[in-house]
């Protein structure tokens, strides 16, 4: 099996053998992503629709495996065990690779290098973790973020559906930092005169995101990793990056008005 898929000229067969026949997906015709689309540039709405970096990455793999892209929204906590349960085959959300995670699931090639930062008033500046200690941050649950207030500072944060609804609570005196990822992070500060990334160094950690999928599927993490990588050297992925960062942008502008 491993060698006719390495021999065969590459997605068409592999993908129709993958897909067709495994019964995962009732919809043979469409492969499920998974997602959770309060996270700009990676996955927002516009109006109704949910667009994004981790969208197009996916596109492009279903468009490799000659199916058509379904995109579903759930809590960013419900994303991988979503996954596990069969509900998508794709799941992509700005998903950090870690440890745990690759006990449950497996991940892709990364696509991004990338980290968590502070957002915390300009003229209270929380630089990192000295000074977060004691402090009430706010996170999106089921995020490194989160895992970052409990195993660094061994501290629970406040654990909020969205980095913008932490953003919010900040703004409104309820907690005294966020901690998100820098891409969101620095979408929410924009405009913003009172509040910024404050964190210094910038990054308090290093983490890279990849595709998750159901442990066990060779054939489908090799066609992911093919269109990542080609992505990648096309040059299509830096603009990807640029478009839906400019997209997230504009957004927040609009909304200002
Ligand atoms: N990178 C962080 C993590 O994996 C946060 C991801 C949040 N993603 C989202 N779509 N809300 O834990």
């Amino acid at each position: 099996m491993k060698n006719f898929f390495r021999a065969a000229p590459f997605a068409a067969l592999a993908a129709a053998a993958l897909l067709s026949g495994c019964g995962k997906s009732g919809d043979s015709g469409k492969i499920r992503m998974i997602t959770e689309a309060t996270f700009p540039p990676y996955e927002f709405r516009e109006g109704t629709e949910v667009v994004g970096i981790d969208v197009e990455i996916c596109k492009a793999v279903a468009a490799a495996l000659g199916k058509e892209l379904a995109v579903e929204d759930v809590e960013f906590d419900s994303v991988l065990p979503s996954l596990i349960a069969n509900k998508a085959e794709l799941a992509a959300a700005g998903i950090t690779v870690n440890e745990d995670r690759k006990k449950m699931v497996d991940f892709s090639d990364p696509y991004v290098e990338t980290g968590i930062v502070v957002i915390s008033a300009k003229a209270a500046p929380v630089k990192g973790a000295d000074d977060a200690k004691g402090k009430r941050i706010g996170v999106q649950n089921g995020t490194t973020s989160a895992d970052w207030c409990v195993e660094v500072l061994g501290q629970e944060p406040d654990r909020f559906d969205s980095p913008a609804s932490a953003f919010a609570a900040l703004k409104a005196g309820k907690i005294d930092l966020v901690v998100a990822d820098v891409d969101p992070a620095e979408n929410l500060v924009k405009g913003e005169d009172a509040y910024g990334i404050t964190s210094e160094p910038r990054f308090l950690t290093s983490e890279s995101y990849a595709v998750a999928i159901k442990k066990g599927q060779p054939e489908l993490l090799a066609v992911i990793n093919k269109t990542i990588a080609e992505l990648k050297a096309s040059g299509r992925l830096d603009e990807i990056f640029a478009e839906f960062k400019a997209k997230a942008d504009a957004l927040v502008a609009s909304e200002e008005e």
